[in-house]
């Protein structure tokens, strides 16, 4: 039985950040003039594979079936697979995922698939190598993304989702050539309206173009329409094209907030709970671990945090004052 928080959501998803590191300065994450000279977490404040293995287990055992692995740059934990296959051997875990810059991935897909990983979600941004090179401020060919799309296709991580931030003023001339690019492929392109999460990134509303803006833009070129969720709550809508070119998806947590279905709990890689991607504050994992705690009491702390939840910032944005400072992106995984 999954516990429940204080508006009756169940506890069901864990994402899990193994890293706050990250290979890319997106300019809506990790603005260069501020994470080029960033304290980065030390190797003994992050939690060790056994620690993560251990919250996760707990954590499906009072509900939680999908687990997703992010960073920062999940790829950049070193041989991340040893973490992938304790996880996989889980009993209960139905969905086991990562989200990735896919710098690394071209190399890494067999041996995350033979760990037991399920599927990849890449970040991808643009299709032209000079905007994506704006928007990741980093010196590699977008090729390098698009190949490692079709490494992990290949390798048995497919379908592969795509997210696609769009930040108007930076890449909104992207969205017709990305949908163009994924039609007809079988990955599933998801557009992400700009979030203000953190601080760093310097969010202002005007930057954000609605899913319903992108939704016109690409009917008027290739019609689509909406379809049924996979499951209850999921993040993205689902729509497709009329002319059977494939699936594609919109996150709206500015223009259409989904907190009253949010079932996510977050783990940062230093070992803190986060109940909402806009929380100031977790609660510590990591003390208690490292003091001997016992798997009732770790399962204690884990009930409390999420039948303590009262969160649903995306709904409240504007209306109440900000809870600060607000955790950064790149720290919790998204
Ligand atoms: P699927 O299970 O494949 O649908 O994954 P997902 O869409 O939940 O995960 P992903 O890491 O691809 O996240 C997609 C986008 O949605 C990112 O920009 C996330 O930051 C955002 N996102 C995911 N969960 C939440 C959430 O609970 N609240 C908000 N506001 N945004 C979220
Ligand atoms: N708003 C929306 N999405 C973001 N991501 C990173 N920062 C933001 C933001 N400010 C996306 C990344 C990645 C996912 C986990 O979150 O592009 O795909
Ligand atoms: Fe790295 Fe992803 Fe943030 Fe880009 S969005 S800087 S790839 S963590
Ligand atoms: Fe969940 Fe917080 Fe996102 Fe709302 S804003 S969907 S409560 S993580």
């Amino acid at each position: 039985m999954a516990i429940k928080d204080t508006f009756g959501r169940p506890l069901r998803d864990l994402r899990i950040s193994v890293t706050d590191r990250c290979s890319f300065r997106c300019v809506y994450c990790m603005p260069r003039e501020i994470y080029d000279d960033h304290e980065y977490l030390k190797r003994s404040q992050i939690l060790t594979y056994d620690e993560i293995t251990r919250v996760a287990r707990v954590a499906v055992d009072l509900g939680v079936s999908k687990l997703r692995l992010t960073g920062g740059e999940p790829l950049l934990r070193r041989e991340v697979e040893q973490l992938v296959e304790r996880l996989s051997g889980i009993d209960g875990v139905e969905d086991l995922a990562m989200t990735t810059n896919a710098l690394q991935l071209s190399k890494k897909a067999p041996a995350l698939v033979a760990a037991g990983l399920g599927r990849v979600t890449i970040s991808l941004d643009a299709i032209d190598d000079t905007r994506f090179r704006e928007m990741v401020d980093t010196d590699v060919d977008v090729d390098v993304v698009l190949r490692a799309i079709e490494d992990a296709a290949t390798a048995g991580l497919g379908p592969v989702k795509i997210n696609a931030v769009v930040r108007r003023g930076w890449n909104e001339d992207q969205v017709l050539p990305l949908a163009e690019y994924f039609r007809n492929t079988g990955h599933v392109l998801r557009f992400i309206e700009y979030m203000d999460v953190g601080s760093t990134n310097q969010w202002v509303l005007d930057e954000v173009v609605t899913s319903q803006q992108l939704i016109d833009a690409i009917s008027s070129e290739w019609p689509i329409e909406p379809v049924d969720p996979n499951y209850p709550g999921e993040v993205a809508e689902r729509w497709t094209y009329r002319d059977g070119a494939g699936e594609l998806g919109f996150i709206s947590s500015v223009s259409a907030p989904f907190c009253g279905s949010c079932t996510r709990l977050r783990l940062s890689a230093e070992g803190s709970l986060y109940t909402c991607l806009f929380a100031s504050s977790g609660t510590d994992l990591r003390g208690p671990l490292r003091d001997g705690v016992s798997d009732d009491e770790l399962r204690g702390l884990i009930t409390q945090t999420w039948t303590d939840r009262s969160d649903r910032y995306s709904e409240l944005r504007g209306a109440t004052p900000l809870p600060t400072p607000k955790v950064e992106m790149s720290y919790i995984g998204g």
